[in-house]
């Protein structure tokens, strides 16, 4: 596998072993058996095994622990499903809009960036404002705290998993370091919100609430943030960069979404979405099992590891190699666009572990590019991006830089000149008010 050796483009080397051994093969591993499936049946059989018999919590911590200090994950209270367990589009949709509103006013009327290392910041952004309150605010804070973030970056597992061996050897120390810069900031966070006189309501309160009282209070608060957010940021931000470039290259589509149609730029993000997954699904089995493939009944042992892997199933048959946000109605494949089984197609998961981040991600997603595509033109300055080939796990990151040149469109009513305005931070009485409504 990828973190045990180099493998240069490990969905290259998985398509050829694929042609050669069928649908369902093993590896053989240093630590475990990879038992790979790819049949219909298969695929269906991976997603509906229970988490007690196969989980993917233990498969994913056995992925991220190369990169992220074993500490992150002990004793965390707060998960992306408690933040996203009750339907909190508006709550968050506010906040969203302020953090675009303020990345307007630093683009200015005109400029270049590049798409990647913008949405990454913007994604940062977005994240830190929703679930951690303060860290969010515009400040040196903040630059301090995405450095810190990025140093960590639990995603480097995946995205370059050969680099792991020297994570290794060198005792994961700028991890170490990183994280205790983090929790540093995050404390200064937790200070202000203490000192607040009103009560809040947001994602950040909720983290606060879960550690009540307890003596290592500030850094439980601090490392269930930092969880999340890695979390956030393995998929989210590279996703939103895939999708604005989809976007700003097809007329037909940036026509109807810059006139307002969610539902078209809705269906544009899965499909992105769909085209840029790059992800390895892995359960690590603890409980004896059988496995239908649809033709062979696999007796699985404790230890071995069920995977399967999206950019092969999500490119193949009917015309799935195309990019065609018709195939979508509303959050579902059409039905008579469907491959053998739904399960062969994935943005977001199947089944039980199916992502408690969707609707955020994309309210996020289409939110972000509806806005910036309304204010802007865009002039993509590069031929057709392609992956970094080393990466196996989630969404795509680009190989090369992906220059943009943008420049502001004549705003068609009074209140969108208004909203390009240089924003502000918000005073305390504005975010108490705002805390009050939520
Ligand atoms: C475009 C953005 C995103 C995509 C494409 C995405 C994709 C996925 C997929 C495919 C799964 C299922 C994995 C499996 O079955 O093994 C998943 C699960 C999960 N995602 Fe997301 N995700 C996104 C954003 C987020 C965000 C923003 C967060 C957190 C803030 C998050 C947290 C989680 C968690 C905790 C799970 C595990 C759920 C469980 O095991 O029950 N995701 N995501």
């Amino acid at each position: 596998m990828p973190w045990d050796g180099e493998v240069a483009n490990p969905i290259e080397e998985f398509s050829r072993v694929r042609a050669e051994l069928g649908d369902t093969f093993a590896i053989e591993a240093p630590d475990t058996t990879y038992l790979f499936l790819f049949s219909p049946a298969g695929v269906q059989a991976f997603y509906a095994v229970e988490e007690a018999v196969a989980s993917k919590g233990i498969a994913d911590w056995q992925m991220l622990r190369r990169k992220l200090p074993d500490e992150l994950f002990l004793d965390r209270r707060t998960f992306p499903h408690d933040l996203f367990a009750r339907d909190d589009v508006a709550a968050y949709l506010d906040l969203v809009r302020d953090v675009l509103a303020t990345t307007r006013a630093e683009l200015g009327d005109d400029g270049d960036f590049d798409v990647f290392s913008f949405t990454r910041r913007l994604g940062h952004r977005i994240g830190l404002t929703t679930w951690a309150g303060p860290c969010g605010q515009p400040g040196a804070r903040l630059d301090a705290l995405i450095e810190a973030l990025d140093a960590l970056d639990g995603a480097a597992a995946f995205v370059e998993p050969g680099g792991m061996q020297e994570i290794a050897a060198n005792g994961k120390a700028t991890e170490y370091a990183a994280l205790a810069r983090a929790e540093e900031l995050i404390a200064e966070a937790i200070a202000e919100r203490d000192a607040e006189p009103v009560r809040f309501e947001d994602h950040f309160q909720r983290i606060v609430d879960a550690w009540a009282g307890e003596p290592n209070r500030a850094q439980g608060i601090a490392r269930d943030v930092v969880l999340v957010h890695l979390g956030s940021m393995s998929n989210l931000f590279a996703a939103l960069g895939w999708y604005l470039i989809d976007v700003v290259s097809r007329p037909a589509v940036l026509a109807a979404v810059r006139a307002g149609d969610r539902d078209v730029a809705e269906r544009s993000a899965l499909e992105s979405l769909r085209l840029s997954q790059r992800s390895v699904m892995m359960r690590a089995v603890s409980k004896p099992c059988v496995i239908d493939d649809g033709t062979t009944q696999y007796s699985v042992e404790r230890g071995v590891t069920l995977a399967t892997l999206l950019p092969l199933t999500n490119t193949e048959g009917l015309d799935l190699e195309q990019w065609d946000p018709d195939r979508w109605q509303r959050r579902r494949l059409r039905a008579d666009r469907l491959p053998a089984a739904r399960e062969l197609v994935t943005t977001f998961g199947h089944g039980p572990h199916t992502c408690p981040a969707q609707p955020f991600s994309l309210s996020v997603m289409t939110e972000s590019v509806m806005d910036l595509v309304g204010h802007y033109d865009f002039t993509p300055h590069f031929a057709s991006p392609t992956p970094v080939p080393g990466q196996i796990g989630g969404v795509a990151r680009a190989s090369t830089p992906c220059p943009m040149t943008y420049q502001a469109r004549p705003s068609p009513h009074p209140s969108r000149r208004e909203e390009r305005r240089p924003s502000r931070e918000l005073t305390r009485a504005e975010l108490a008010e705002r805390a009050a409504r939520q």
